[in-house]
């Protein structure tokens, strides 16, 4: 099967959401609007950064979306729980479809990547917490080309990282901006809609697959790659 499947790995094969636990613990009822406004920021540093050439290690923007979110929502947060809530988000779980779903996708005989903004260090380390490293033949993270989704040349790293063409790489995630950059770079695209309440980017380009839930994504890939 000369074709590649690639996962996003922040809110797609790991529950991001699932720092709120620890973020309550430690910051108390503002936890859900940081929660919120801390990974639009991270993602929103990541973008300024891309467009910049000022690049640095994921964990940064995370970090230092953080310290935004609370300053701005005026939340008391000391040093420590900053540490302790960088470590929490260092480690994440996996949504609790996904073993079965990337068992599925390997019985096919499929070769999986994961593909992300996190640096490779932190994406294994997630990913061996989570226990579905071993589904993976390779860890791509942006550090390689020093820049961030969406930047063309994140994705053109996947595809030369897999060897094969860019039509022949299968990008599943849940985050519109990867999906529209990776279609805008020629890769096929699967958009997983964790949240049913959320839309898709009215952009002139739709995904080739829209799955609403994991384990569907072996059946779907049959059909559309
Ligand atoms: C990623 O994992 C940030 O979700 C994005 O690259």
């Amino acid at each position: 099967m000369n074709t590649a499947v690639a996962f996003d790995i922040y809110g797609t094969l790991i529950d991001t959401q699932a720092v709120l636990t620890r973020l309550t613990d430690l910051i108390g009822e503002k936890a859900p609007a940081v929660s919120q406004l801390w990974r639009q920021k991270q993602l929103e540093y990541s973008f300024r950064r891309g467009l910049m050439g000022d690049y640095c290690d994921f964990s940064v923007c995370t970090r230092q979306a953080l310290l935004f979110a609370c300053r701005q929502l005026q939340a008391n947060i000391s040093d420590k729980a900053v540490e302790q809530a960088m470590q929490a988000y260092a480690e994440l779980d996996a949504f609790a479809d996904v073993p079965t779903g990337l068992a599925a996708l390997q019985q096919q005989g499929r070769r999986l990547y994961a593909f992300s903004n996190g640096s490779r260090t932190a994406v294994e380390h997630l990913l061996k917490r989570a226990g579905i490293a071993d589904y993976f033949t390779g860890v791509i993270s942006v550090e390689d080309v020093r820049s961030f989704k969406p930047d063309p040349k994140v994705y053109q790293h996947l595809v030369n990282s897999c060897g094969l063409a860019a039509n022949e790489v299968c990008l599943v995630s849940s985050n519109s901006f990867d999906i529209l950059g990776a279609a805008h770079a020629g890769l096929r695209t699967a958009w997983l809609r964790r949240d049913s309440h959320s839309i898709f980017d009215p952009w002139d380009v739709q995904p080739d697959i829209l799955l609403d839930d994991f384990n569907a994504l072996a059946n779907q890939l049959i059909t559309n790659t």
